[in-house]
């Protein structure tokens, strides 16, 4: 937030330091009458009757109204102003990418209707061009939030989509949260938001569209097919209930808390995206306790060596687009 890196998000840094700044001023001009007052008009020695007593001043009180008038209106005038900038609706824009996020416990999906794709936990975006969003929640209340790009917006529960926006100045990795309790796995609500250049846009886009990738080996693809893809898809294959797997191998993490060491971010304790893949697939409650992923051992009765293919394969299971 202390590092905006977007149109949304310098305007808000803008407002805090305005504030601030309003803040700091009238803490000093504060200080100082007070200390002026302790020293000035302090008990001297020897001094025993009770000092003047004054009751009211007119033109005190009219220039201490005046003056946090005047302040609150200069906040007022420029907090509405972005206000109204920041809600501005891009949906019906021509040159916005549009992008309906919908918030499930405990993850993230992004549909792309003009291009007819969905994906999960990786928002990618073209840098430079004005994201429209539209918000909701597939259960409880949720808030997105991508600090360095832009504030909180709510997911409300009671049917209303909330609209926003976004802009990347620069291509990189953007770290989004969840900003609303709303479970036992909340702070691990994460996402990202990778911003790229058009062209490798456009060419995600195009390997998004790309037919499924299934597993090679005929009982393992057999395992997936009617194990995972009851929930998940892949391609044009599969349902919408979990998160979208479809070039999953190319993700910043698996299941946003496991950091990929294939990532583009500079994140510490980062693993092959193999190893977190079989991590996740044998314990999913351990990393993300309270997620609705059946375990795969436990309630789906996969063997070990079933899951390590399955995480193979979707660690393996990329998009080139960069
Ligand atoms: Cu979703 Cu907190």
């Amino acid at each position: 937030m202390l590092r905006p890196q977007g149109t949304v998000a310098q305007g808000q840094f803008d407002l805090i330091i305005l504030s601030i700044s309003i803040m700091v001023v009238v803490m000093l001009v504060v200080f100082a009458i007070a200390a002026y007052v302790w020293i000035r008009f302090r008990r001297k020695p020897g001094q025993q009757d009770v000092p003047k007593q004054v009751e009211g001043n007119f033109k005190l009180e009219v220039v201490w109204t005046a003056i946090p008038l005047v302040l609150v209106l200069i906040l007022g005038v420029f907090t509405v102003q972005k206000i109204f900038a920041y809600g501005e609706d891009y949906w019906n824009d021509k040159n916005a990418v549009r992008v309906q996020v919908t918030a499930h416990l405990f993850w993230w999906e992004f549909s792309y209707p003009d291009y007819g794709i969905t994906t999960a936990q990786d928002m990618i975006i073209p840098t430079g061009k004005k994201i429209a969003l539209e918000l909701k929640t597939a259960d409880v209340l949720h808030s997105f939030w991508v600090p360095s790009l832009a504030g909180k917006t709510d997911t409300n529960t009671d049917g209303t989509v909330n609209k926003a926006w976004i802009e990347a100045e620069q291509e990189g990795v953007y770290l989004g949260k969840c900003a609303e309790l709303c479970g036992q796995s909340h702070a691990f609500m994460e996402f990202k938001v990778k911003s790229v250049s058009e062209e490798s846009f456009n060419a995600w886009v195009e390997s998004m569209k790309a037919p499924a990738v299934l597993p090679e080996d005929p009982a393992v693809a057999e395992v997936f097919r009617t194990q995972c893809l009851s929930c998940h898809a892949v391609g044009d294959q599969g349902g919408p209930i979990g998160p979208n797997l479809t070039g999953i191998g190319s993700r910043e993490t698996v299941a946003s808390i496991l950091l990929n060491s294939e990532g583009s971010g500079n994140a510490v304790d980062t693993r092959p995206v193999q190893e977190n893949m079989e991590a996740w697939l044998k314990d999913p409650q351990k990393w993300k306790p309270g997620n609705r992923m059946p375990d795969p051992k436990e309630d789906l009765g996969l063997t070990d060596a079933e899951i390590e293919a399955i995480a193979k394969y979707l660690a393996d299971y990329k998009l080139s687009y960069e």
